[in-house]
């Protein structure tokens, strides 16, 4: 039997007993069997209730189309342990944690990631605090060709064929499929989890990868203060003016930043912090092509140099900045835009002017309004997120 609720007497009854007498209630609930959730409470501190991994958006961002898909419960709680486990890794010392940290949006503090035995990587680690919901528009799976594939290049489809290509890559978690197999076959915490995600024990690389990508597929950014106020606006005039008046709850600085923010910024990033409204760019980070970026892909001359447009959520937490780490702070990303925009064939058209660069120019005053809205899209209820926490004990 998959799992036991043991409702030993109506809520009612209970009730009464609890009022009438010192005696503890014959009530319990048991998700796990009692067994397999003693095993479990040797290794990992999992509640006994499952949590809840269903996502409800924002009604701003439901106007604008994006829903939450369904994610599976048991494999989200599967693949919670999965994502904090560094026992899939070559040198047992990396996990998708390592370069995904909760408290700074799962980002990663450092310019490229460093993988097993401390190699070094070619780009920054996205945050995935970036996102507002995976399953609200990233995989073709999901979304056919509308669907927004995953890394700075595009390069994998769906969530699943995300952490395989990150579990086998040498500079990252270096493992081959067997191998993963086989150390999650080696933790006795895991023929529970996937007796319940699954209905039998057997360990596939298929299997763990999609309870990964369930997992992913539940993390997002919804719930910061600029999220609270476009919400109150839904059905003022405020909604109807495109979010282009005053959110009466921001500060004047935050309301300014986000008039320029609109002005010179949302034709990519998004007005709403929805999704983005390119699926990838040049921004003109430099005048020669170094990474390829999408165009190392597709192999297009068009693509050259062309990243993933990423959702600006939490950006305030998730330094350094750009594919390869290069900007430390927020105020060396605004300068980029205002002052150090390079010419470059496939530079987009929002940030030229002819031939040339465009020169924003922000005033001191003005960089410093968009930096106060950008911290407005700060989630800190992810960053304490219990179901996206290290299970492990
Ligand atoms: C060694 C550091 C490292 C580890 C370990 C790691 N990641 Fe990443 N992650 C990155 C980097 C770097 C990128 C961007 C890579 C690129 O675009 O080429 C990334 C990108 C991603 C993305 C794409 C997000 C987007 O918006 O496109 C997801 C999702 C993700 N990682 C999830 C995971 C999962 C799940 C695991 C564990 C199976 C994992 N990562 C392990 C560094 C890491
Ligand atoms: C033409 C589209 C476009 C416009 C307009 C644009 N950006 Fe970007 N932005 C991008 C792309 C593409 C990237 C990723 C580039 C890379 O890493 O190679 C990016 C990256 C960023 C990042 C770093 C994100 C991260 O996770 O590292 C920040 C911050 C940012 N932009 C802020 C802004 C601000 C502020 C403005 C307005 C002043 C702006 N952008 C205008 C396309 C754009």
């Amino acid at each position: 039997m998959k799992r036991v609720f043991h409702f030993g007497l109506p809520l009612v009854t209970s009730l009464l007993l609890l009022t009438a007498c010192e005696q503890k209630p014959d009530f319990e609930y048991y998700y796990y069997e009692p067994e397999d959730y003693a095993l479990l409470s040797q290794y990992l501190n999992l509640p006994q209730r499952p949590d809840n991994y269903s996502t409800k958006l924002p009604k701003h961002l439901e106007a604008q189309g994006l829903f939450a898909r369904a994610v599976d419960q048991d494999k989200a709680i599967l693949g919670r342990v999965l994502f904090y486990d560094k026992n899939l890794s070559k040198d047992k010392k990396v996990s998708c944690a390592s370069c995904h940290r909760q408290e700074i949006a799962f980002s990663d503090d450092k310019p490229v990631s460093r993988g097993v035995f401390d190699r070094v990587g070619t780009r920054n680690s996205i945050a995935l605090g970036s996102v507002l919901n995976f399953s609200a528009y990233y995989g073709t799976d999901l979304f056919g060709p509308s669907g927004i594939p995953f890394f700075w290049d595009n390069r994998a489809n769906t969530a699943s064929e995300q952490n395989l290509a990150t579990m086998t890559n040498p500079v990252e978690m270096d493992m081959k499929h067997p191998e993963i197999v086989d150390a999650v076959k080696a933790q006795p915490y895991y023929a529970p989890l996937f007796r319940m995600a699954y209905g039998d024990e057997t360990v596939t690389i298929q299997r763990i990868s999609e309870a990964i990508a369930n997992f992913v597929n539940a993390i997002g950014s919804y719930r910061s203060k600029f999220d609270r106020e476009a919400e109150k606006t839904i059905g003022t005039e405020v909604w109807s003016n495109r979010e282009r008046l005053n959110f009466s709850g921001f500060t004047p600085a935050e309301n300014r930043g986000k008039q320029i923010y609109l002005d010179n910024c949302a034709s990519c990033h998004s007005p709403l912090q929805g999704r983005p409204m390119k699926m990838f760019a040049n921004n003109g980070l430099d005048a020669t092509i170094t990474d390829k970026g999408v165009g190392g892909i597709t192999n297009q001359p068009a693509h050259m140099g062309m990243f993933k447009v990423p959702l600006l959520r939490n950006i305030a937490l998730t330094a350094p900045y750009m594919h390869d780490g290069r900007f430390a702070t927020l105020e060396e990303v605004i300068d980029h835009y205002s002052t150090g925009i390079k010419p470059h064939p496939n530079l987009s058209p929002e940030l030229r002017l002819g031939s040339q660069p465009r020169r924003f120019n922000f005033t001191p005053q003005e960089k410093s309004d968009l930096i106060a809205f950008l911290h407005t899209l700060t989630d800190e209820e992810l960053l304490v997120d219990k179901r996206f926490s290290n299970p492990f004990k």
